[in-house]
């Protein structure tokens, strides 16, 4: 009896969570995770930059810092952020106590390791915690930055998330580990609409950048029968270091770099291609969440 009071509220528990998002509609933010297999291959300056692109173009654009390593986005703006998504997640702050305005006119939210604790968290602050991520909805673009490889974490935002950009170099190692981690999505995943994107960072020709997304695209096609698509590549460019160095991001550092245009090339490709239409922030949350 009490396992069926129990399995009782918990159905309701779900209907209530499933009808709230069904309440939001259609929502038409556009979630892109960006990952890798090896660390150090350019996430964070590539979330980064790409956010700030985005926000030069006139869009809402919020970055989530997901990867608690080091070189993280705060630290390529200089930004020290006080709290988290964990202190939304317990219930401790809002999330807009928590999104930070930057000088770039891209908005920042510190992740949390906690995120792995969606799992943990009471019913009370699972139903808080979707509520404050559904007032993310008036962004038009959520980049999330992950660490590298295959943890729970990088692969519940992947799972949930419409698009995925797996960022690679031309060096054998990153491009194993990228073919690694196409591989967990392609197995372990079951989000049949994602869509796989892939940028060749540091090459020294746009050849370099081809030939390596050709394979990877080969491979995956044949082997996983998973499509992904190229983006483009970023030449090697000292540019990058220099403006890590000075904790700003490349594009507002040296705009005419190599670099910056390689990534504005980029986004433009990456507008262009279709977001399918029952996708965006409802989508996520569920996904993320496990409904
Ligand atoms: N196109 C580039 N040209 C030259 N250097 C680059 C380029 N892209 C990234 N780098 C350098 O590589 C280093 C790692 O970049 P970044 O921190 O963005 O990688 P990451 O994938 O986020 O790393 P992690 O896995 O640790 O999170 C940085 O110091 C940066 O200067
Ligand atoms: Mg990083």
């Amino acid at each position: 009896m009490a396992d069926q009071a129990e399995e009782l509220k918990r159905m309701m528990k779900e209907k209530n969570d499933s009808d709230m998002i069904r309440r939001m509609g259609h929502n038409k933010t556009r979630i892109i995770v960006v990952t890798s297999g090896k660390g150090g291959v350019g996430k964070t300056n590539i979330a980064t930059n790409m956010g700030i692109a985005y926000a030069k173009m006139g869009k809402k654009v919020i970055v989530i810092d997901a990867d608690l390593g080091l070189a993280n986005v705060n630290v390529m703006m200089n930004m020290l952020p006080q709290y988290n998504l964990y202190h939304v997640m317990r219930k401790q702050k809002k999330l807009s106590e928590i999104i930070l305005e930057t000088d770039y006119g891209i908005k920042l939210i510190a992740g949390a390791s906690g995120f792995s604790k969606i799992a943990n968290m009471t019913d009370d602050e699972r139903d808080s915690f979707i509520s404050e991520l559904y007032t993310l909805s008036s962004a038009d673009i959520i980049i999330i930055d992950t660490s590298a490889g295959v943890s729970h974490n990088v692969i519940g935002f992947v799972a949930a998330a419409d698009e995925v950009v797996i960022v690679t170099t031309s060096e054998p190692t990153a491009i194993t580990d990228a073919y690694g981690m196409i591989k967990i999505i392609a197995t372990e995943i079951d989000n049949v609409d994602l869509s796989l994107k892939m940028i060749v960072n540091r090459v020294s020709s746009a050849l370099e950048g081809k030939r390596v997304a050709d394979r990877m695209r080969q491979i995956a096609a044949q082997f996983l029968n998973l499509k992904v698509e190229y983006l483009g590549f970023i030449y090697n460019d000292p540019q990058v270091p220099q403006a890590v160095l000075k904790q700003k991001p490349f594009l507002v550092y040296a705009p005419r770099s190599k670099a910056s245009s390689c990534l504005k090339h980029i986004v433009a490709r990456l507008e262009k291609t279709e977001i399918r239409p029952d996708g965006g922030l409802p989508g996520f949350i569920r996904k993320l969440l496990g409904k």
